[in-house]
């Protein structure tokens, strides 16, 4: 037996390490529609107040050296929405990527936009595509538009690709883990987000990133999209700072 005593720290004075700053912010834009309606304005002066929100945000990740933003910013589920809010959608998401890709390529972002891609018009497809080719060398913040995007119809167009593998014979369903499968999703190669910011108070995942969300922290917002700016994300990055983070492990 040791004739030094061990010595342990009571519980009360350990404190946990910080983690890193997030590699990768996921955001749900949610509020649009109700900051024009307080305002007694079109929905579509919400939709374009959220796009200069985008702007705010790309600049505010730049400045924290925020490797990978991804932003969701056209649902599965928003197809159904009115045919005239549609296309409004449709048209500044078209007038977006034209204003905005030369300046976004300047500033080292790449681009990359995942979701059903193929529901668009085929100017706008080519225009994504053409946005991807564009900014593909550059590498100081990785930005992902997630456009007609659902989680669950991504998690399932993997599982076809799957079942496609095993059935020709290139995956043993034995051998099937999870990296495997994440090499099917639209976010293959991606890392899985840190931080999941919601604004306008809602406080749900709305089918945003499913698979890969699972370890992420959450943080939930009072403030509606066109009103976010550089400070609310400095408030969340301070606020993941101060969360612990286990990935279901015990801590030591
Ligand atoms: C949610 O607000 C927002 C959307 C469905 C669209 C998001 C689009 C933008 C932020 C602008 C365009 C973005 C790019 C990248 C060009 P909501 O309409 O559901 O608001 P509500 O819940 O208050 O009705």
């Amino acid at each position: 037996m040791s004739s030094t005593p061990a010595i342990t720290a009571p519980k009360s004075d350990i404190v946990p390490a910080a983690p890193p700053p997030p590699a990768h912010v996921a955001i749900i834009m949610d509020g649009n529609g109700r900051w024009a309606q307080a305002r007694g304005l079109p929905r579509l002066a919400g939709h374009r107040a959220g796009a200069r929100a985008v702007r705010r945000t790309i600049e505010a990740a730049l400045a924290h050296n925020v490797g990978w933003l991804t932003l969701y910013a056209f649902s599965s589920e928003n197809w159904r929405r009115p045919r005239d809010e549609v296309s409004d959608l449709t048209a500044l998401l078209r007038h977006y990527i034209k204003s905005e890709i030369a300046e976004l390529a300047a500033n080292g972002v790449r681009l990359r936009f995942i979701g059903e891609a193929g529901r668009f018009a085929p100017d706008i497809q080519a225009s994504l595509a053409e946005a991807e080719r564009m900014t593909a060398a550059n590498t100081r913040l990785n930005l992902t538009i997630a456009l007609s995007y659902g989680g669950r119809a991504e998690i399932i167009a993997a599982a076809r690709l799957i079942a496609g593998a095993v059935a020709s014979g290139e995956i043993d369903p034995a051998t099937l883990d999870e990296a495997e499968f994440a090499r099917r999703l639209f976010t293959a190669g991606m890392p899985d987000p840190d931080l999941i910011i919601r604004t306008s108070g809602e406080r749900r995942l709305s089918n945003f990133l499913l698979w890969q969300a699972a370890y992420a922290e959450l943080i939930f917002l009072n403030v509606l999209w066109p009103d976010f700016g550089a400070a609310h994300f400095a408030e969340a990055l301070a606020d993941y700072a101060g969360r612990e983070r286990r990935f279901g492990a015990r801590p030591a």
